[in-house]
């Protein structure tokens, strides 16, 4: 058991008036593969349900989810994308080939739901598209015309395709994925051929019309270094043109969170304090893996024109008693939102270098914001963070330091110190909004905001926490962990003074007064 400690008085100091970087609200992006039931299921019901559907796409999913505003969702894949052969999902639905996903459950993908569904879907969400081609399995043609099929003008033979299968103009697709995993599933690469193909690919991924492709290579497994600095080396292609310029402008690094080894996950829900603590220690790691990768791409590429995207991150646990384990499904709980909120602290303070992150998975699949079960819809705790978090979209983001006082605030697990606050800070539109975990399960937090180079107005906050750590949301309880207004908020002479109870995440909004 971690070492017990006294409860915590801490004071977090913001200067209001010292904005760091721009918080990207690709930050707060998502992850949609044909997994388990998040495609099937999830968004896709097809136009014959009774769950009421536009096009087939549910629209109870596309309520809840466009309540996140959710700024980019990446498709088809995850290790599927490089199985995947788009033309087998474009065209009347009755014509498209099956296949078997040989990734997820070994189970038959009948190609529903494709490209044309797929951008159907962002539109109804708002949500701008990031594709993630097929490098794997599949062809430099056959990913070129991909590119052509969804963003050419004009007359070509891919556009011919398109406006044949009913689509008149072109979509804009900002953000293009070069294969997935290279290193494991996608492949089973070294970093060296990689590197190769993401820029053999790359050329042939084309700007057509308007269309400007954010192009993301596929980059390292968690904290290997190696491959972001092989990549690196490889990446621009300054000199070798009149107008200097990068191969691909995004690179892409995966980390999960576990309380233990891979074979031995754990339970969602089944857990005890220990595993807890060991889950919290495991997420804070995201620090410095990203600090590791900036600090190799900031020997290669210090302008930062290249950006470290985080495309897959999140908890994994054993997957619910009784379900297909190819699936993937996991329930959520406390312990998972304060994963994504203490995940979320941490990107805002790499704001400057992480351009993008997408959480995995959007629904029924891993750490998923919503979980269906025929036509019943669960919001998760990691929903509710990600919705009390908004306000930090494209915000500017305020660096908060932390003081606490001598030997509070912090818990031995194994041999590392866990801090048991997180927090960050942004300002946007006029309001300053500050977010801040308690992660102790036990012990209560007093917080003292010190607000400095300005002035606040009445602030208001929500709170997010539950009785037991291990509190979810089910069908039959959909609210037992939700936001509620947080009102015993003080503002002292010494600023906004609020105490956080054990295992809590709450934000704090206020207007900045001239
Ligand atoms: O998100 C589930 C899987 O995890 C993805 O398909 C793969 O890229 C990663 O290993």
């Amino acid at each position: 058991m971690p070492a017990t400690s006294a409860a915590t008085a801490a004071t977090a100091v913001i200067n209001l008036d010292l904005e760091g970087p721009r918080i990207s609200r690709h930050l707060y992006g998502h992850f949609a593969e044909h997994l388990g039931r998040c495609i099937y299921g999830g968004f896709w019901v097809g136009e014959d349900a009774a769950v009421p559907n536009e096009g087939g796409i549910r629209l109870d999913v596309v309520e809840a989810l466009r309540a996140l505003d959710i700024p980019n969702l990446r498709w088809p894949g995850g290790c599927f994308a490089d199985e995947y052969h788009w033309k087998d999902g474009v065209g009347p639905r009755a014509d498209r080939p099956r296949m078997v996903n040989t990734h997820w459950g070994n189970v038959e993908e009948n190609n529903h739901f494709g490209t044309h569904e797929f951008m159907a879907l962002c539109e109804l969400l708002g949500a701008e598209p990031y594709i993630n081609g097929n490098v794997g399995s599949g062809t430099v043609q056959e990913m070129s015309e991909w590119v052509e099929y969804l963003t050419r003008d004009g007359d070509s033979p891919m556009v011919r395709m398109r406006k044949a299968n009913g689509r008149d103009e072109p979509w804009k697709v900002p953000f293009w994925g070069i294969g997935n995993e290279t290193w494991g599933c996608g492949g089973n690469m070294r970093a060296e051929y990689s590197a190769d193909l993401a820029r053999q690919y790359a050329t042939y991924c084309r700007d057509h019309g308007g269309n400007t492709l954010y192009r993301v290579a596929s980059g390292a497994n968690g904290d290997d270094y190696r491959w972001t600095e092989t990549l690196m080396r490889q990446i621009s292609c300054f000199g070798c043109e009149a107008t200097p310029r990068t191969f691909f402008q995004g690179l892409s690094v995966h980390h999960y969170t576990l309380a233990g080894p891979w074979e031995a996950k754990g339970s969602a829900t089944g857990f005890d304090t220990a595993d807890y603590y060991r889950t919290m220690a495991s997420a804070r790691r995201i620090d410095r893996i990203l600090s590791g990768h900036s600090a190799v791409m900031d020997v290669y590429d210090p302008g930062r024109a290249v950006g470290l995207v985080l495309d897959e991150w999140g908890t994994w646990w054993d997957v619910e008693p009784g379900t297909n384990p190819g699936f993937l499904f996991q329930q959520n709980t406390m312990r998972d939102a304060l994963v994504a909120s203490t995940h979320f602290d941490i990107f805002h303070r790499h704001a400057a270098r992480l351009v993008m992150a997408n959480i995995a998975q959007t629904v029924n699949v891993l750490q998923a914001m919503l979980l269906t079960d025929g036509d019943a819809l669960v919001r998760t705790p990691t929903y509710h963070v990600f919705e009390m978090n908004k306000g930090h979209h494209d915000a500017a983001s305020l660096a908060v330091h932390l003081r606490t006082t001598a030997g509070t605030a912090r818990r031995t697990v194994g041999d590392t110190e866990l801090d048991t606050l997180s927090a960050s800070a942004s300002v946007k539109d006029g309001a300053l909004l500050v977010s801040l975990s308690n992660l102790d399960a036990e012990q209560s937090a007093g917080i003292t905001l010190d607000l400095r180079g300005g002035r606040v107005g009445t602030p208001t906050a929500r709170l997010l926490t539950a009785a037991r750590v291990q509190a979810h949301n089910t069908p039959a309880e959909p609210d037992a962990v939700a936001p509620r207004a947080f009102d015993e908020v003080a503002v002292t002479d010494r600023g906004i003074t609020l105490t956080l109870p054990p295992h809590s995440f709450a934000t704090l909004s206020a207007p900045l007064e001239a």
